[in-house]
């Protein structure tokens, strides 16, 4: 039977503090989503230790692409970050997509809000790249700003990150 964790993954989203309710509703739509597709929409992945979750993400392919996917939410438990949780989850859908082919784009859209700073290093540390950012696109003066990281099968880079 598939395990789905919805209430903690709302709650550890609902503490880190940076997402507005529209954005929590978001999150609460595609779990639930994912829960009446049984598992078969989207993807979702957790972080635990000593069986508690400490962080989330949730993935899956882009419509109409060949190989590419798109990492849709990353959270970890507020008193938790920084330890290389965010990293470890990241890893954990990188090897999840190499499993599912040997090549493959994944990208992923975040906002220039200060806020979201720590995420915007993250995935710089785990070697994305930008791609561009749209001025203004969230509101004024917060901006998108995309990144992508091309992974390959069994070569250094999908090793490293
Ligand atoms: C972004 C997020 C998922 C990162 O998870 P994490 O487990 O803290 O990430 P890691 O420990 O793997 O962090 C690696 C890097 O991210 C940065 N970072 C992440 N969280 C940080 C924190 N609380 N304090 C300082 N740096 C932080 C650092 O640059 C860190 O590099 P370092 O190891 O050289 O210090 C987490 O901060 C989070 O849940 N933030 C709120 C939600 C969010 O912004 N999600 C992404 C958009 S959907």
């Amino acid at each position: 039977m598939r395990e789905f964790n919805r209430d903690r993954y709302l709650e550890i989203a609902g503490n880190v503090g940076v997402f507005t309710s529209a954005e929590i509703d978001v999150i609460i739509e595609i779990l639930n989503v994912h829960e009446k597709s049984d598992g078969k929409e989207y993807v979702v992945f957790n972080y635990k230790e000593a069986d508690i979750i400490l962080g989330f993400i949730i993935f899956g392919r882009t419509p109409l692409t060949e190989f590419s996917w798109d990492i849709y939410w990353l959270v970890v438990d507020l008193g938790r970050q920084g330890k290389g949780i965010g990293g470890k989850l990241i890893r954990m859908c990188q090897d999840f997509i190499l499993g599912n082919g040997d090549s493959a784009i994944l990208k992923v859209e975040t906002s220039t809000k200060k806020e979201f700073a720590h995420a915007r290093n993250l995935y710089v540390k785990q070697n994305f790249k930008e791609a561009g950012r749209i001025p203004n696109f969230y509101k004024e003066n917060d901006d998108l700003i995309i990144y992508y990281i091309a992974l390959t099968s069994g070569s250094t880079m999908s090793r490293t990150i």
